[in-house]
């Protein structure tokens, strides 16, 4: 299950809106005869990889995989039925596929084919890999991670708003990464304003995520780097009070508008979850961040603190106002160990 897993996370940030799968075949000998792991939405199912290279060495042998096998018609037929077609004679699966086109049909209707199967075999290391999968599919919103760079004294930008380069190059080449396993970026009208961010993972995925920007207003630059669809393309999410003649600009740049009746983060995230998002990530200024969190849509937080103290009192922090009285309101996150990209610190936080 340990190879199946390290399988499947091979095309971190590829599959969505599927989830992240892989599998290894054993023959009757529990002699290895086929691997897979699912590379993309559309392409052939980690299972019937394994399958397919194993041949007639599969049958009466042993398919590990991460996930529940899936029974229904999608862009491929079931793997259900393939497995037992292949005639294999067990099945161990880490866990079972929540979407509810499946939600333990594949489990059933392999027993009901007389196939032995062992279900919650390294389940926890499963359910980590697929994480952002696991809270689309119970929440309706992927998963979100609210990331910021700071100098030691919490500031993310000098007093005159001024932000680039807080970290250095260790700590934005690991942002490029977490970038490729996530499908969207996420800034505010503010961010765009003040930096012109670009966004992309520098081509560590393709395609490169969608940059989303969050604007009431609309007050935004003729000119800016997120204009540019040559290198990624770039999705503007605004609300009702966004003046025609705005619109109308981003239009004629061919620049993909999206109206939210409700201009809030969930109401994004949920279009984006429509979209196949599984996770995303939050990149905006305080005012968004506070929002985000305020609307339960960041799971995840990731700090990256420079050793510069930038000073300031007006200097924004990373978090707006988030309305709490008491310290005993305040919720305290998981945190993992500290590490150090370069000169700089990362410190990555889960919500409880
Ligand atoms: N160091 C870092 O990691 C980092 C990262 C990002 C930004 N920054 C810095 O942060 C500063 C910008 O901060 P900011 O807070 O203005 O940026 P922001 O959070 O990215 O943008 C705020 C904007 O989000 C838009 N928005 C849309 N719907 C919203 C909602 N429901 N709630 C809240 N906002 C909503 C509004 O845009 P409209 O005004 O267009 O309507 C709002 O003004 C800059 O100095 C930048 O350099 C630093
Ligand atoms: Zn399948």
């Amino acid at each position: 299950m340990r190879r199946a897993l390290q399988l499947a996370a091979l095309a971190s940030g590829h599959t969505s809106p599927n989830p992240l799968v892989g599998a290894v075949l054993l023959d009757r000998q529990d002699v290895l005869v086929g691997e897979g792991f699912h590379a993309r939405a559309g392409a052939p199912h980690a299972e019937v990889m394994a399958l397919a290279q194993a041949g007639e060495r599969a049958r009466g042998g042993t398919l590990v995989v991460t996930l529940e096998p899936c029974c229904h018609h999608g862009r491929t037929p079931p793997c259900s039925d393939a497995v037992i077609r292949a005639g294999i004679g067990r099945v161990v699966i880490a866990m079972g596929d929540p979407n509810p086109r499946v939600n333990g049909g594949g489990i059933a209707a392999l027993r009901a084919a007389g196939v032995q199967v062992i279900s919650g075999v390294c389940s926890a290391e499963a359910r980590e890999l697929n994480a952002a999968f696991l809270h689309r599919m119970a929440t309706g919103r992927p998963l979100g991670i609210l990331k910021w760079a700071m100098g030691i004294d919490g500031r993310i930008a000098l007093t005159n708003g001024a932000s680039q380069w807080i970290s250095g190059p260790a700590a934005r080449q690991w942002v490029h990464g977490l970038r490729r396993r996530c499908d969207a970026v996420i800034v505010g009208g503010g961010t765009v304003r003040a930096d012109d961010p670009l966004l992309t993972s520098r081509g560590q995925r393709q395609p490169e995520p969608l940059r989303v920007v969050l604007s009431r207003s609309l007050d935004l630059p003729t000119e800016a780097r997120l204009w540019d669809q040559c290198a990624a393309p770039t999705l503007v999410a605004h609300g009702v009070e966004a003046p025609p003649r705005a619109r109308f600009k981003l239009d004629e740049l061919g620049v993909e508008r999206l109206l939210l009746p409700n201009c809030t983060p969930t109401a994004l995230l949920q279009a984006l979850a429509q979209r196949g998002c599984n996770q995303v990530l939050w990149e905006c200024g305080p005012v968004l961040a506070a929002a985000a969190l305020g609307d339960g849509c960041v799971q995840r937080i990731a700090a990256v603190i420079a050793p510069k103290v930038m000073g300031g009192t007006p200097a924004r922090t990373p978090v707006g106002d988030l309305g709490f009285t008491a310290m005993s309101q305040v919720p305290s996150w998981r945190s993992q160990d500290p590490h150090k990209l370069g000169s700089d610190l990362l410190w990555e936080l889960n919500q409880r």
